[in-house]
């Protein structure tokens, strides 16, 4: 669990103010030299194609181990690699110094800058180092000299900070180490001037929040099916929310049937547990009208399948199948307290998916919010089914660009495996938006067609569509569903069935639930001076 911003559940279901956002191990920046940092340990980047001279003092102060290393092939600065060294140079404040390979200078941009800020951050935590100190390296100066500085920060300080993610809460033993107090060193750079160390510095807090937002939707991902039913997945995400700055107001039972939205309440219908529906806003003091950034996420609290019920071979996965939903809120909590400059609508639907006694059956119908009625195939498709209401709502709320989020489909997985979320939408100069925010935000999404003639797949013989297209294109075919509710305003949908959950760790990334889109679609309204209109 990440424990800094928020305490249990429980504190916020009653009336409890939350506790602020105080983070206890903070992260700051220092322009002092190397030598006179004051911390355990120096994490420094560096790159395949460097001499050991390339950060002043620092070969000198291990008494030459980085020439040995290198020299040696010990250590070949590929990414992610690690090499410690001893600080010999009694000077020195600090005893010892991290390498972590940044691969080569002219391929380093923040993407990987961040990955290699976690796998630093990583490392220091398992060695339960308290202090430690990051230096800022920042790629390549562009042709004009000038480096993204602040680019650079933020994207360390958010892999900083998702090192402070602990996945096993449950556990009664031995507590996971604590985040160290960090210290992001400027000094090997030229350009720490007075007229950019603001900027620097916004770009550091910046960081903070998005790293911490990350972790707190990777908290919830985490969270198993029977602490967090719909209800309590509305009464965290509206404290997570409402205590960085959004609106929140939690929909139940009756309000979502007074919205028609059989789409949700067919879903829920299998389980003893009511759904939610969860809608959050931002609406900074002197917003324009217009554009009004949509946000929708999937928000199964656990998928059974319900009556086309999945095999129980991996089934306790589904625990994460509202990532999409938590990222949502995540996200909120992100876009209201950087402060962005438009009008943003957040929309949770909230259910289980389960075999009970009243639960849906193939071939039932469900008439959704909107009015079109979808025959239901395979209950299992119940994502597209509770986003079809989600969607219409957040268009009802004055929505003029939407983006969903849901772990949709396991063909997804098949088509880009779990490194990449698929994005489908129109029209494409929305789907370029959203791709160019989320290679940025280090969330790797590929595009795959919508096609009108995968339509097709979804023709009912007795209802305006059916819910599921049948094996070939199962990724396309759900997003053509999806499309029916996005009534031509421009829209995206992000399939994170792939890319939620770590099934196996990896340098940069532990096992366990990944945090994925929430920075994605917390930069979106900050970039909406590109925005198609
Ligand atoms: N939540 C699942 C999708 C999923 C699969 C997420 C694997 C994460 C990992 C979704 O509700 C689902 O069951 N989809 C079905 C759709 C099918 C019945 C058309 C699927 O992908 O099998
Ligand atoms: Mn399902
Ligand atoms: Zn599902």
């Amino acid at each position: 669990m990440y424990r800094p911003l928020v305490g249990r559940a429980t504190r916020f279901s009653d009336n409890n103010p939350m506790p602020s956002s105080a983070v206890s191990a903070p992260i700051v920046s220092t322009a002092a030299p190397l030598a006179a940092v004051d911390v355990d340990l120096i994490i420094v980047p560096w790159f395949e194609d460097e001499a050991p001279s390339a950060v002043a003092g620092l070969d000198r102060a291990v008494g030459d181990e980085i020439t040995r290393a290198l020299t040696s092939k010990e250590f070949a600065a590929r990414p992610y690699d690690s090499f410690a060294a001893g600080v010999v140079d009694g000077t020195w404040k600090a005893r010892r110094i991290l390498l972590v390979g940044a691969g080569r200078l002219a391929a380093y941009d923040t993407a990987l800058a961040r990955r290699v800020a976690t796998v630093g951050a990583l490392a220091a935590r398992q060695r339960r180092v308290a202090r430690v100190g990051f230096l800022l390296r920042p790629g390549r100066a562009d042709p004009a000299g000038d480096y993204d500085l602040a680019g650079f920060m933020q994207a360390v300080v958010e892999g900083i900070t998702l090192a402070d993610f602990t996945a096993g809460v449950y556990k009664t033993g031995d507590q996971a180490p604590a985040a160290a107090e960090t210290t992001v060193v400027l000094s090997a750079l030229n350009d720490t001037s007075p007229e950019s160390q603001p900027r620097i510095d916004a770009a550091l807090a910046r960081g903070r929040v998005l790293g911490d937002c990350s972790n707190l939707a990777r908290d919830l991902a985490n969270e198993p099916g029977n602490t967090l039913t719909p209800r309590e997945f509305a009464a965290r995400t509206a404290a997570i929310a409402s205590s960085g700055g959004a609106a929140v107001e939690v929909l139940d039972e009756r309000e979502i049937e007074a919205l028609g939205m059989g789409l949700l309440l067919g879903v829920a219908r299998g389980s003893s547990e009511p759904p939610r529906l969860i809608v959050f806003r931002h609406d900074p003091p002197g917003a324009p009208p217009g554009p009004i950034l949509g946000l929708v996420g999937k928000g199964i609290t656990f998928d059974t399948g319900g009556i086309s019920i999945k095999p129980a071979d991996g089934m306790e996965r589904m625990k994460d199948d509202m990532a999409g939903g938590a990222a949502v809120a995540c996200a909120m909590r992100a876009i209201s307290m950087l402060r962005a400059p438009i009008r943003v609508i957040g929309v949770v639907p909230a259910s289980e998916n389960m075999p009970g006694g009243r639960a849906i059956k193939p071939g039932d119908v469900l008439r959704s919010a909107e009015g079109k009625t979808v025959e239901v195939i395979n209950t299992d498709a119940e994502g597209r089914l509770i986003l079809g209401d989600g969607l219409w709502y957040a268009r009802k709320l004055g929505a003029t660009h939407l983006i969903d989020v849901a772990t949709l489909t396991g063909a997804i997985v098949v088509a880009l495996g779990k490194v990449t979320s698929g994005i489908f939408g129109t029209p494409e100069s929305w789907v370029e938006q959203v791709r160019r925010v989320a290679d940025r935000a280090g969330d790797r999404v590929w595009p795959l067609p919508i096609f009108d003639e995968y339509a097709e797949q979804l023709k009912s013989d007795i209802a305006d569509m059916i819910n599921t297209g049948g094996r070939p294109a199962g990724s396309i075919t759900a997003a053509m569903f999806l499309k029916e509710f996005s009534g031509g305003l421009p829209w995206v949908h992000m399939d994170i069935a792939g890319t939620a959950w770590a099934e196996e760790a990896r340098p940069y990334l532990p096992k366990g639930p990944s945090g994925v889109a929430v920075r994605t679609l917390a930069e979106l309204p900050f970039t909406v001076d590109s925005w198609p209109r």
